[in-house]
């Protein structure tokens, strides 16, 4: 930042203050007068008349209206100019996201189209009392604001698409709030008005175990920021049978295991002439999608991974040591290395004509 900027800022926060300590001060000597006509005018407030040369708002702006409070009944909206005059700070975060730009424009060109109070609801209650829990749309714990009030009031706009599944998801049913995960007060990450720089940061604020799992040895590249959570999960629920958990999982984007990691992973799709049951089935047969200490995040090393399954069928001794060698001194060959890959290698399928028993 140089200088110049420096100054500004300054400046900016300085006429912050200024007008906090002011506006407390005239709240103060008149409780119940209409503060929104005592204050200074503010840059960002529409004290014009609407102009037919501005831009058109976008949609999902345009029909914004005053969020229902079923808490403050009685309260009127009271237009963001008497918010700023108390909010100065939140409102020049807010400045930078997309609700601010879209809201903005909307009321631009009809000065009715709420900014603050869409989502915080009719702001005279609170601007007379503003101890009082409740008398405003607040999306913190504490703020008196029950979450489904909360929660209601963001879906007004957002309801349906990847939201279809809300009502009923394990983060609903555990009391989460759109607010847990998003923060549209400020531009705190590049996209999806997150509460934290990123995705992967944000889930990990509750799901520490599972992002741990991703510093395991092997891993798919999430920690290198090319994936996130979400690539896999619908965080806003999902329809999930969860009669078979390796053939679904929780909040899935898919109906299936299989395809979700076909996604990215299509080459392993098939059809093959020769197919592997077990990856036919689902991945999860042998594979574990956070991270492993195993080679390619597979569940168990080889042969332990072969061997649950294919145990003492296969191969003429079976894949036990040779009979009468119990210290293992003249092992079976395909024993040799434990490297089962290294006969049967197109372990996801062949197209081979020989490739019956995965050789090639
Ligand atoms: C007279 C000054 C004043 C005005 C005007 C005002 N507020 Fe507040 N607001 C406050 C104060 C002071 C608090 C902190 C209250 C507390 O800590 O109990 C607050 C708290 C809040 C909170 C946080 C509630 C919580 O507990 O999480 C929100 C949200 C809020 N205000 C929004 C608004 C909006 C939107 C408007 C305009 C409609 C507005 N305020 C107008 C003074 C004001
Ligand atoms: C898109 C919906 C939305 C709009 C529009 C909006 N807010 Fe908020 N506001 C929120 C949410 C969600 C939170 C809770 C953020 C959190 O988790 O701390 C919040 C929190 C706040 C708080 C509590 C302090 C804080 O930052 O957590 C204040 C004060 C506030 N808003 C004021 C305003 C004012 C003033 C405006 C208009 C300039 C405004 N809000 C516009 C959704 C909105
Ligand atoms: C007046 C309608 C309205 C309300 C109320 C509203 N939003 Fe939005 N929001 C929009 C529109 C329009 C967009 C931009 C188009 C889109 O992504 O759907 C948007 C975008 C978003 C985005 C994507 C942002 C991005 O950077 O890609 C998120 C996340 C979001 N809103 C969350 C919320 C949350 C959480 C609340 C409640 C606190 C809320 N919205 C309240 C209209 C609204
Ligand atoms: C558990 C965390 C979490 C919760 C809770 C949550 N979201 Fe999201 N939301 C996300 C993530 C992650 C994205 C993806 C952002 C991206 O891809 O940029 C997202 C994206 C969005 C988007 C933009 C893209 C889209 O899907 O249209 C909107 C709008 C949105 N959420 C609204 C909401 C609303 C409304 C609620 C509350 C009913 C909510 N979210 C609750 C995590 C969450
Ligand atoms: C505010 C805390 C919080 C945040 C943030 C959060 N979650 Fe959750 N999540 C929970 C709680 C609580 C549960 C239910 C209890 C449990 O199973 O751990 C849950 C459950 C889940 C489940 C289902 C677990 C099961 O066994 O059924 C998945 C999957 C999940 N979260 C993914 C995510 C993703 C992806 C994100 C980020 C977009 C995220 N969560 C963000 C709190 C959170
Ligand atoms: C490559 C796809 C993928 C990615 C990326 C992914 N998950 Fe999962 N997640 C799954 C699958 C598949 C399961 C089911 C795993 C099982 O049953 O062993 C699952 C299960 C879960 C569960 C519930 C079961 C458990 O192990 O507790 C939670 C919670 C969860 N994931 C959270 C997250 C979080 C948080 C992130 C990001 C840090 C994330 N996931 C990234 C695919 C993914
Ligand atoms: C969003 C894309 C995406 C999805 C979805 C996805 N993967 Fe991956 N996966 C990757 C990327 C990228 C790599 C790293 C590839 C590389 O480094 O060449 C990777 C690597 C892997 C590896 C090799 C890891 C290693 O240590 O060499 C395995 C195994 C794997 N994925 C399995 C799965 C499974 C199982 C699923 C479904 C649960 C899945 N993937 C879903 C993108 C994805
Ligand atoms: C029968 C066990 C098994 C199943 C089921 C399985 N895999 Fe694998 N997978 C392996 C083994 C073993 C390796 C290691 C191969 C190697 O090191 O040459 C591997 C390696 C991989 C790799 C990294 C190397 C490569 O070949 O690209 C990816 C990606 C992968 N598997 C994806 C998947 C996907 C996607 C599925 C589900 C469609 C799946 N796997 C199902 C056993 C399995
Ligand atoms: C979850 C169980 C499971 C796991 C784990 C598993 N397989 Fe299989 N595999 C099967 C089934 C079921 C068949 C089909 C058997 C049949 O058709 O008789 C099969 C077939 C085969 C065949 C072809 C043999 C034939 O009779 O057609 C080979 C070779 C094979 N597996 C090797 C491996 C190797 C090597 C591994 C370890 C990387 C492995 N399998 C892991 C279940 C598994
Ligand atoms: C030295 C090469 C080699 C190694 C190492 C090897 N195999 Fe084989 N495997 C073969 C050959 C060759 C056949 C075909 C035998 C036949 O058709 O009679 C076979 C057949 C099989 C079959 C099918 C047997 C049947 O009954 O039809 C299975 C299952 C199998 N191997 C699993 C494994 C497992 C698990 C490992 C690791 C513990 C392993 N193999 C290591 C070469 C090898």
């Amino acid at each position: 930042m140089d200088l110049r900027s420096c100054g500004a800022v300054f400046s900016a926060v300085l006429a912050g203050c200024v007008l906090v300590f002011g506006v407390t001060g005239i709240g103060r000597a008149q409780q119940h007068g209409d503060i929104g006509k005592s204050l200074p005018a503010t840059n960002l407030s529409s004290e014009k008349q609407a102009d037919p040369n501005l831009p058109r708002p976008a949609p999902g702006f345009a029909n914004a209206r005053v969020a229902d409070n079923p808490l403050a009944p009685d309260a009127r909206p009271v237009g963001e100019k008497t918010c700023i005059a108390c909010h100065q700070l939140e409102a020049d975060h807010f400045t930078h996201t997309l609700h601010a730009l879209g809201l903005h424009v909307a009321n631009r060109s009809d000065p009715n189209i709420p900014v603050c109070e869409a989502c915080h609801g009719p702001g005279s209650a609170h601007a007379q009392n503003p101890q009082a829990k409740g008398s405003i749309i607040a999306y913190t714990k504490n703020g008196g604001t029950p979450i489904e009030v909360q929660t209601k009031t963001c879906l007004t706009c957002h309801a349906g698409g990847p939201r279809d599944h809300w009502a009923g998801s394990v983060h609903q049913r555990n009391g989460l709030s759109c607010s847990d995960c998003h923060n549209p007060m400020a531009k705190f990450s590049v996209e999806g008005s997150m509460a934290k720089r990123s995705i992967n940061d944000t889930c990990a604020t509750c799901h520490k175990d599972i992002r741990a799992q991703f510093d395991r040895r092997s891993h798919m590249p999430l920690p290198e920021g090319q994936m996130s959570c979400d690539d896999c999960h619908n965080p806003h629920g999902a329809l999930t049978n969860n009669g078979n958990p390796m053939l679904n999982f929780p909040l899935s984007k898919t109906n299936t295991v299989n395809e979700t990691c076909w996604q990215c992973h299509a080459e392993k799709r098939g059809p093959f002439l020769w197919e592997h049951p077990p990856v036919r089935e689902s991945c999860l047969n042998c594979h574990t999608p956070h991270g492993s200490n195993n080679n390619t995040l597979l569940t168990l090393p080889i042969p332990a991974l072969c061997q649950q399954c294919h145990a003492s069928s296969a191969h003429a001794g079976g894949l036990q040591t040779r009979q009468g060698t119990a210290n293992g001194a003249r092992p079976e060959p395909q024993m040799i290395g434990r490297g089962c890959l290294t006969c049967h290698a197109s372990i996801h399928g062949s197209n081979a004509p020989s490739g019956p028993r995965f050789h090639q």
